[in-house]
């Protein structure tokens, strides 16, 4: 008998069960498939059976094919393939009783089925295009023949998993049965045979009438995004296949489209995040695993807007909220935000009125930092100043109950002087939010020196609840993500001084797919904050002794150019539509001749990316040296969710490993030799050397001594 711990066949009279049983999501590996082929062995041998449920034991139904087998070098959907014309081809009713999330392969496995039935509160849909991929298992030729050409390249193309109840309404589940899964399959299989029903396949429907005219909008509507995301026009062509041929054309043009994705840069880059973001999420190097905290209430101190939004993300995951602040103004501006933001999000549909007053109702407002004593977590976000910060640590440090956490929403300060001016260091680290940090996903979690690893656990397991992706960092200045983006924003000024337009640098580096540039982004988030930081950072003399370090940015702050919200910056602005503006060029021909830098009549858009994106590269190679960053996947994860890298190039040192290191570091180098490399901004670091030199990439990175 083949692996009967993954899949086992009961047979209960004249319906037969068979249960997955693979945790945690019962995805369809190769074991899997091989296991449900000898299952159907045997039930093809019961003399009685007249029936077969197939169900899942665990959280879910099979939500998808085993990602991690999908880079196999002879990987094939053609085993599965063949399992499921089997099922669908069974002269018995086979019954799906579906429960959890039932993605991809789990819906493809259902869709081979003759019946439906699943629990209240089942999701729907095949998400592989946000793998970079189509369904490779007759997802694409199956569907349309059950719900039509529309619905079909709706879910395909969009990956949105849907409910139970639309799931039903468009015809791919036959009823919602609140039981067991196995005993609500079982009860329907019964009912099934009561009234003699008989096999239904999907593959020998016809796909109901459609326009022909829906290929080509979709094509229209998809043209932009499918030159980034090649999937896109694969899932168009197969469907239409589905809708024009017969189905075993249909079936092999599938099996191509899929190789064809699964082979590209795009799917193996997006397979890469897929798996880096939940290893991001997971507590690194910490054995035996630590029992987090409970958290059941959240204390926030500052009503700005990070704090209300950081308020806005607590409340909204169902966690009681206290919101602090020593301004009455503030704190009723930061509360009327949360009730707005909520509000809104009842008006557009996102949850009823009623869950949103709940929502509301769930934060408090104090203007007492007493009020915070019973909080299990306690994040400070006002405004980044150090005294003013660690005089708030050492007021939470006294105040708040023993064994509760404190955090500071800090992007710049010593988390570590922090910890010490709270006296309570163990229970101490940075939760580095970015704004709005309602909607933005990433949370970087700095680990203090003696941050205590429970601590560590609970917080990530709170960034979890309230839908963030943490990731890891230790302490330095600019933490992953802002100590990575320095060096890449100072090459984007240099450029500037050298006599690159601010729309060609965003340009180049738009070309690869990042949202947005460089100076654009800047101006988003306000050059008056970047010029703040680098003002700071000179006072401390944490900058180096170079005249046109960062001075584009520092003059545009003086000027009253703050950037978007000022109509000015790096452009200027009509609404929030960027154009170039003649006073920059100005400005940069003044402050390059000031800090005497050479100007030139064109720089290559390939100079660009290479002198704002490769010293970008190695400050995180440098990140992993030194310890701060535990994983390059965790970088990728930093960038890809919370600086609009695009995750189709897998991140920045995804994307290194693709580029080559070895033409990096030569491109380092030479940069080093042009430039004569006086304040260190080409030195390649060690790490990064030594894996060019031994032909190494670093998605195979492993600390040194692990
Ligand atoms: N193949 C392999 N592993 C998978 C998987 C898949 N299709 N889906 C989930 N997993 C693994 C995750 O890597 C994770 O492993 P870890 O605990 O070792 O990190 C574990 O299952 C749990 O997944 P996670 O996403 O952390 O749990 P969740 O409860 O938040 O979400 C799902 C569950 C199923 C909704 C989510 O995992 C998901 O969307 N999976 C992808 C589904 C998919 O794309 N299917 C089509 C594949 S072609």
């Amino acid at each position: 008998m083949n692996s009967p711990s993954v899949v086992t066949l009961h047979v209960a009279g004249d319906v037969a069960l068979l249960s997955i049983d693979r945790p945690p999501v019962n995805a369809i590996s190769a074991e899997v498939t091989a296991a449900l082929a000898a299952a159907l062995d045997r039930f093809d041998a019961q003399r009685d059976a007249r029936a077969l449920v197939i169900c899942c034991k665990g959280r879910t139904f099979v939500a998808g094919g085993d990602i991690g087998e999908f880079d196999a070098a002879g990987f094939s959907t053609q085993p599965l393939n063949r399992v499921l014309a089997r099922i669908e081809g069974s002269p018995h009713i086979v019954v799906a009783a579906m429960h959890g999330s039932v993605l991809g392969g789990g819906l493809e496995l259902a869709l081979a089925c003759h019946y439906r039935v699943a629990l209240p509160g089942t999701r729907f849909g095949f998400p592989e295009v946000k793998l970079g991929l189509l369904p490779g298992s007759l997802g694409t030729q199956r569907l349309p023949r059950l719900t039509g050409v529309g619905v079909a390249l709706d879910m395909i193309l969009g990956g949105k998993p849907l409910s139970a109840e639309a799931a039903v309404a468009i015809g791919i589940v036959d009823e919602i049965r609140d039981a067991d899964p196995a005993d609500a399959g079982l009860a329907y299989a019964q009912s099934l045979l009561a009234r003699s029903a008989k096999p239904r396949r999907t593959s020998e429907l016809a796909v109901p009438a459609f326009d022909a005219a829906v290929f080509g909008q979709r094509r229209a509507e998809i043209a932009e995004r499918a030159r980034k995301y090649p999937a896109l026009e694969c899932i168009v062509r197969a469907i239409e296949a589905a809708a024009t041929l017969p189905f075993v054309q249909g079936e092999a043009l599938e099996a191509a489209f899929f190789e064809q994705c699964r082979q590209s840069p795009q799917s193996k880059a997006m397979r890469h995040l897929f798996f880096a973001q939940r290893e991001a999420a997971r507590t690194p190097a910490a054995e035996p695993k630590p029992q987090p905290r409970r958290v059941d209430s959240v204390g926030v101190v500052g009503a700005g807007t990070m704090g209300s939004g950081i308020a806005i993300a607590i409340a909204g995951a169902g966690i009681a909220v206290t919101l602090a602040d020593s301004s009455a103004d503030s704190l009723a501006r930061g509360l009327g935000n949360v009730r707005t933001t909520f509000e809104a999000g009842a008006a557009k549909g996102r949850m009823s009125v009623d869950e949103a007053g709940e929502c509301v109702a769930r934060v408090q407002g104090t203007l007492a930092l007493g009020d915070l004593r019973g909080c299990d977590v306690v994040i400070e976000a006002v405004f980044e100043d150090m005294a003013l910060k660690r005089d708030i640590a050492a007021a939470l440090g006294s105040v708040c109950k023993p064994g509760a956490i404190l955090a500071t929403n800090t992007s710049t300060l010593d988390v570590d002087a922090l910890a010490e001016a709270s006296g309570r260091a163990a229970d101490f680290l940075g939760m580095h939010f970015f704004s709005p940090a309602n909607v933005m996903r990433l949370l970087e979690v700095v680990r203090g020196a003696a941050t205590a690893p429970d601590v560590l656990a609970t917080v990530m397991e709170l960034a979890r609840r309230i839908g963030k992706q943490p990731v890891v960092s230790g302490v330095c200045y600019g933490f992953i993500g802002n100590r990575m983006l320095e060096p890449y924003l100072r090459e984007a000024e240099c450029l500037l001084l050298e006599g690159a337009s601010a729309s060609a640098i965003d340009a180049a580096l738009e070309s690869l797919g990042l949202a947005m540039g460089p100076l654009r982004m800047l101006d988003l988030a306000g050059v008056d904050v970047a010029a703040k930081v680098v003002i700071e950072r000179d006072k401390a003399g944490a900058l180096p002794p170079d005249r046109a370090y960062r001075v584009v940015a520092r003059r545009l702050f003086e000027l009253g150019r703050h950037g978007q919200k000022t109509g000015a910056g790096f452009y200027r602005y009509e609404g929030r539509t960027a154009l170039p503006d003649a006073a920059l060029a100005a400005v940069t021909r003044e402050l390059a001749q000031a800090a005497g830098v050479m100007r030139r009549e064109s720089i290559a858009s390939e100079e660009i990316v290479e002198r704002c994106l490769y010293p970008l590269i190695n400050e995180g190679v440098r990140l992993m040296e030194e310890g701060i960053a535990c994983r390059p996947g965790d970088i990728d994860v930093v960038y890809t969710s919370g600086y609009g890298f695009p995750d189709f190039r897998g991140g920045p040192l995804w994307m290194a490993d693709a580029i080559g290191l070895r033409h990096i570091v030569e491109r380092l180098d030479d940069y080093a030799r042009s430039t004569g490399n006086r304040y260190g901004y080409w030195t390649v670091c060690d790490t990064l050397r030594r894996y060019a030199n031994e032909g190494l990439r670093l998605s195979d990175w492993r600390k040194p001594g692990a």
